[in-house]
């Protein structure tokens, strides 16, 4: 069993990631409503964090929080909002959680399918998730103390489908539980540094 953080505990991908932890200690992470209260927008939120838990095996990022517009519609700050969540604050998950994470221990980050099968608005969705694929793909080879990095790249979930499937036609929603599978994949296997795709 191993102690694992899970960020964004109470969002829908939150939810299907801790299908796939049902054999761990799971702490929960988040806005509200959690074990502990972060920001992963802010580098002092997270170190706070890593801090008060101590010992920790594995995080678990399911946060991200994306604008979506049109590019030509997009704004500055739109653009800033999603990459300051969804990329740097995943990044950061890293850089700062390496300082405290157990020997061996991993991150699993979140991306999503739009970098490889875009759709119209999604463009900084799909920008920042493509960059954290290529993230993961790079720093494993950088980690120290035999740390795993990997990102799970999944379709619309069927939770989540009401919200997001009238920007998406075409496309087949999965079950939270088939996202949990690759979650587990990455916290309890030896994989490191790739991408976990989960597409119908
Ligand atoms: N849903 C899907 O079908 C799907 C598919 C592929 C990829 N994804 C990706 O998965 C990620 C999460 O999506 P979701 O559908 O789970 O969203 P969600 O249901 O809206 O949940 C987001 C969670 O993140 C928390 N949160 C937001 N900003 C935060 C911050 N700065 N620090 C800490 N926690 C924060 C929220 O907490 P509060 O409610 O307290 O604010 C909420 O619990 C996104 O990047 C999305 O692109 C989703």
């Amino acid at each position: 069993m191993k102690t694992v953080i899970l960020i964004g505990a109470n969002g829908k991908m939150g939810q299907a990631a801790l299908t796939g932890l049902s054999k761990h200690k799971v702490i929960t992470a988040g806005r509200s409503g959690c074990d502990y209260t972060v920001d992963i927008t802010s580098v002092e939120s997270l170190r706070n964090l890593f801090k008060e838990v101590g010992h920790f095996d594995a995080v678990v990022n399911t946060v991200g929080v994306c604008e979506y517009a049109s590019f030509t519609e997009m704004t500055e700050k739109q653009w800033m909002t999603t990459i300051l969540s969804k990329m740097m604050g995943q990044i950061n998950i890293v850089r700062i959680g390496q300082e405290y994470i157990a020997d061996n221990g991993s991150f699993t980050l979140i991306t999503g399918i739009l970098n490889i099968k875009p759709i119209p608005f999604a463009i900084a969705d799909a920008t920042t998730s493509g960059a954290i694929d290529t993230f993961v793909q790079c720093v494993a080879h950088e980690m120290p103390r035999g740390i795993r990095v990997n990102s799970i790249n999944p379709t619309v979930l069927e939770e989540a489908w009401d919200v997001y499937g009238e920007m998406m036609p075409g496309f087949q929603p999965v079950p939270g539980s088939l996202v949990g599978k690759a979650f587990e994949r990455s916290v309890d296997g030896f994989i490191n540094g790739q991408v976990l795709y989960v597409d119908a």
